[in-house]
């Protein structure tokens, strides 16, 4: 088998018992063992400013190097007040510069939103997508991944509680894999 292809995940909640990042990890550990997943953390990040690029702090060199090593990006966010939390929206700031040398630019990308609402995050998972466009992501369209109800998914060891919920996490895993090939193909890579 060739190498796995390298999938950078960004998570955009920082609590410690993110429910986000269980879906993550999830989806991870049910995902074809041709993707190989690293959580590039977005917590130390000073908040951008455009007039350190002079001299960039030493945090966004390495977020930036480690996002431009990774095929692809694995999105996972909470909703604040129906956007992305201002972290991950930070994250996505500092990785899109200097100007011209985004390290996001072309990767092929996947979101999923999560929130212990209904709505599964639907506002946050949009807002999302528009920054991707913009920074030349090609996102998977389906199946979308609107994780709601995110408190009663999980047992006390944080695996997936039920296998329909696991089977929709594979299946979305899976989609990305093949989204990951069919995209890195027609760029030759
Ligand atoms: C929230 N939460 C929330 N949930 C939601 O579904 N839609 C929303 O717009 C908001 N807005 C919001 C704003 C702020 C400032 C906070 C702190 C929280 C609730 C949110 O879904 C909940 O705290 C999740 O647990 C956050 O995800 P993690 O940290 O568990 O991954």
């Amino acid at each position: 088998m060739s190498q796995p292809r390298k999938v950078a995940v960004v998570v955009g909640s920082l609590r410690k018992d993110s429910f986000t990042r269980k879906v993550a990890r999830a989806i991870e550990a049910l995902a074809p063992k041709t993707l190989s997943f690293e959580e590039v953390p977005i917590g130390d990040l000073p908040l951008y400013d455009q007039d350190s690029e002079a001299q960039p702090p030493q945090a966004y060199v390495d977020f930036r190097n480690r996002i431009r090593a990774a095929d692809a990006v694995l999105f996972a966010t909470p909703e604040y007040n129906r956007s992305v939390p201002g972290g991950l929206k930070n994250a996505i700031d500092v990785g899109s510069r200097p100007y011209g040398q985004s390290s996001w630019d072309g990767k092929p990308a996947a979101v999923v939103s999560v929130s212990p609402g209904a709505i599964g995050a639907f506002g946050a998972n949009h807002h999302l997508r528009q920054s991707l466009v913009f920074l030349n992501m090609p996102v998977l369209q389906q199946p979308e991944a609107y994780v709601g109800n995110a408190a009663n998914l999980f047992n006390e060891k944080g695996e997936v509680a039920n296998e329909g919920t696991a089977e929709f996490l594979r299946s979305i895993a899976a989609a990305f894999a093949a989204w990951i090939d069919k995209v890195l193909a027609e760029e030759g890579a």
